[in-house]
């Protein structure tokens, strides 16, 4: 198949590369001028782990192209995918689609022959009917179906979402033919037998709102019972364990922390609320879901404020990860965002550390001076808070760490080590939702 992906963010690109990995012949287009030419040079806009050596072996192999000029791509092929951002829209919170609907115009002025055109970007319900008139509108003679295809993958574990997804959604392939394409162009995944669920169109797009905004309140959910354990003298890590052997609950997603953050569940969780008040079926669980998760994230700043005495003025805290989660380089509605800012209101230096995410974080962050590994970052603080559980965090030398510390206190925001431990080391350990913490 001769595949086209329009927009090469997170989504757009490591769709794109697996597709190849597929076999088919995939060309990536951006607008973006230096992302394109930083793929052809081989190097990743984003950082993924896996994702270089997958788009240099597709490269070499000639299943992968990128390029800044959609007019060949369109023309010939046989699926566009559209993989365009939809962020928040100021003011209002909901998706802003002018991304989508540029790019179903640009398909629509240039395809030819029997197209399949494929919304893999997170768009509100009906998005892919108004796709379809706009391109019905410049083009009636135009022949081509509309598709949903949601994607699930998350940020860090992408290449393996994607290839080895619990399932893949396709909506309103009911034209014999989009469903040949939609078939052939996961046809290893038939072949693994990963359910595909064909279904309408609207149901489609939905189906990406509902899951994203169930796992944002399985968190919420956690988290907040992660503040009744602290009040009960409860641990939220055997109540997770505890529920999540039932079947029916599930046991991921089950990690209490700082609140969710990154590019899907804040925006969606709100664009999802917007949607639902608009049809006048308001989603009251996710209004909460989307105001207890804000509240929490100023609630992190006065736990940090607390570990030190409750005055922070003049304090250096020391904080070990930035990104939303590990294995990303993103910062987009991460915790610490919030957290940083509020510490720095009440008077504190923030000294810190994140393996990847700092380049973007100094564009987000005033006033952080960033060092250079964990042991300079906690050097001379009077706490250090980790944000983000990445590897590297858990196997800290904790001998070392106290010895450079100047007070030894530790708020694990992410549960990365043992309550008990740390107090036979001598620290004062505060973490989320455990005895004596
Ligand atoms: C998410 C969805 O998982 C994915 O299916 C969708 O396509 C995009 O949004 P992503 O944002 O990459 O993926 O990250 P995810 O691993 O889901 O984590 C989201 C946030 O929830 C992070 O801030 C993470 O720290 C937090 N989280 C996750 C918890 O606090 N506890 C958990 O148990 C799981």
């Amino acid at each position: 198949m001769r595949v086209t992906m329009i927009g090469a963010g997170y989504v757009g690109l490591v769709s794109g590369v697996c597709f190849a990995d597929f076999g088919h012949d995939v060309t990536c287009v951006d607008k973006d001028e230096r992302k394109i030419a930083l793929l052809r040079e081989g190097k990743m806009p984003i950082y993924e782990p896996g994702l270089d050596e997958l788009v240099a072996q597709n490269v070499r192999e000639g299943r992968l192209s990128f390029t800044t000029d959609a007019s060949d791509a369109i023309r010939n092929a046989d699926a566009v995918f559209i993989a365009v951002g939809t962020p928040s829209r100021r003011g209002d919170g909901h998706a802003d689609l002018s991304y989508v609907f540029a790019a179903a115009e640009e398909i629509a002025d240039l395809m030819q022959g029997y197209t399949v055109v494929v919304t893999k970007s997170t768009v509100p319900v009906g998005t892919g009917d108004e796709v379809e008139k706009r391109i019905l509108a410049r083009r009636p003679d135009a022949d081509f179906a509309v598709v949903s295809n949601p994607e699930f993958l998350r940020e860090g574990a992408a290449i393996n979402d994607f290839k080895r997804p619990d399932r893949v959604v396709v909506g309103g392939a009911e034209d014999p033919r989009a469903r040949k394409v939609v078939e052939e162009l996961y046809r290893p995944l038939y072949l693994n037998e990963t359910p595909i669920v064909f279904t309408e169109r609207r149901t489609s797009e939905l189906i990406k709102y509902a899951a994203n905004a169930f796992l944002a309140m399985k968190i919420t959910f956690i988290n907040e019972m992660a503040d009744l354990c602290e009040k009960v003298g409860a641990d939220v890590q055997q109540v997770a364990r505890g529920i999540g052997l039932d079947n029916r609950i599930g046991a991921k997603f089950l990690n209490a922390g700082p609140g969710y953050g990154g590019s899907c569940f804040p925006k969606d969780t709100i664009a999802l609320v917007r949607t639902a008040q608009e049809y006048g079926a308001p989603v009251r669980l996710i209004e909460t879901t989307v105001a207890i998760n804000d509240d929490r994230k100023a609630a992190m700043a006065d736990r940090i404020i607390a570990a030190v005495g409750g005055d922070v003025k003049g304090k250096t805290i020391a904080m070990l990860g930035l990104a939303f989660k590990p294995n990303t380089d993103d910062m987009r509605d991460a915790p610490a965002l919030d957290i940083v800012p509020a510490l720095q209101k009440a008077g504190a230096k923030i000294r810190a550390f994140d393996p990847e995410s700092m380049e973007e974080a100094a564009h987000l962050l005033k006033g952080v001076e960033f060092a250079t590994g964990p042991y300079d970052c906690v050097k001379g603080a009077d706490a250090v808070a980790i944000l983000t559980e990445w590897d590297q965090f858990r196997a800290l030398d904790l001998k070392r760490m106290k010895e450079l510390l100047k007070t030894p206190v530790v708020v694990d925001l992410r549960n990365v080590y043992k309550p008990g431990e740390m107090r036979e080391r001598g620290f004062t350990y505060v973490s989320i939702g455990r005895p004596g913490t």
